[in-house]
C-alpha cells in the first residue's frame, strides 16, 4: 500500500510557533499510510511582486511549488492575525497561484487546515479565509472535523509537545478523515 505524502505549510514565521508544533503533532498522529514529508519555511519567500515574473520565479518559490506538486495532500496550520491569515501565508498563496502547470499547483490538491491561537477562539475566523482564498485556485478542502486550538499556551509544553489529550484526539480524528479525503479525491486509474 502506498503512503500518502503530506506537505505542511505553517502560517507563522515564529521560531517557537504553536502552529509549527501543531503541524508536527499532526505528523505524529497521522494514521498508517500517511506521513508528513516536510514543511515550509515561508521566511524564504520574497514578498510577491508581479514585476518579478518578468525575470522568472525565485528559487525559493520554485522549490515550494515543487514540494506542493509532489505532495498527495497539504496540511496548513496557521495562526489568526487580525481576524485573518498572516501576510506570510497569503504571500505564499499568491506566489503559488501564479504558476500554471497547466493549472495552479493547488488545483485539485486535497487540503486540510487547523489553527492555533493564544486566545480562546483558536482561529475560528482565519480558517474560512484560508479556505476561501485557496479555493479560488482549486484546492479541495476537507470540511470536517475542524480543529481549532484555543489557549494554545496551555496545550503545549515548553518543548512544543502537544500535551492536551483532547486536542490530540481532535487532530487524530482530523488526520484519519484527511486520509479518507485523499482516497476519495484520487484521480481515476
Ligand atoms: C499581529 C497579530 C495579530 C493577532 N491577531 C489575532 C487574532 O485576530 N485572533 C487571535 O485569536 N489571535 C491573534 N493573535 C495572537 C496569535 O494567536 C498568537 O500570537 C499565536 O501564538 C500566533 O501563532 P504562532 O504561535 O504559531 O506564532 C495575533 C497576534 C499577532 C502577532
Amino acid at each position: 500500500m502506498r503512503t500518502y505524502q503530506i506537505f505542511g505549510i505553517c502560517g507563522s514565521l515564529r521560531t517557537q510557533s504553536f502552529n509549527l508544533s501543531a503541524l508536527k503533532a499532526a505528523g505524529e498522529l497521522m494514521p498508517e499510510g500517511m506521513q508528513l514529508s516536510g514543511h515550509t519555511n515561508l521566511l524564504d519567500l520574497p514578498m510577491y511582486n508581479p514585476d518579478h515574473e518578468a525575470h522568472g520565479y525565485p528559487d525559493s518559490v520554485c522549490a515550494l511549488r515543487d514540494q506542493i506538486l509532489a505532495a498527495d495532500g497539504l496540511l496548513i496550520s496557521t495562526p489568526e492575525y487580525n481576524w485573518t491569515m498572516s501576510a506570510s501565508l497569503k504571500n505564499a498563496i499568491d506566489w503559488i497561484s501564479r504558476f500554471k502547470t497547466p493549472q495552479s499547483p493547488f488545483h485539485n490538491k486535497p487540503c486540510a487546515v487547523l489553527s492555533a491561537t493564544t486566545g480562546p477562539l483558536g482561529g475560528a475566523r482565519v480558517q474560512y479565509d484560508v479556505r476561501r482564498s485557496m479555493s479560488s485556485v482549486g484546492a479541495l478542502f476537507l470540511q470536517r472535523p475542524e480543529v481549532f486550538i484555543g489557549m494554545a499556551g496551555q496545550k503545549f509544553d515548553a518543548q512544543g509537545q502537544l500535551t492536551d489529550a483532547t486536542t490530540r484526539d481532535f487532530i487524530t480524528a482530523q488526520m484519519k478523515a484527511f486520509a479518507q479525503w485523499i482516497d476519495w479525491n484520487q484521480p481515476p486509474a
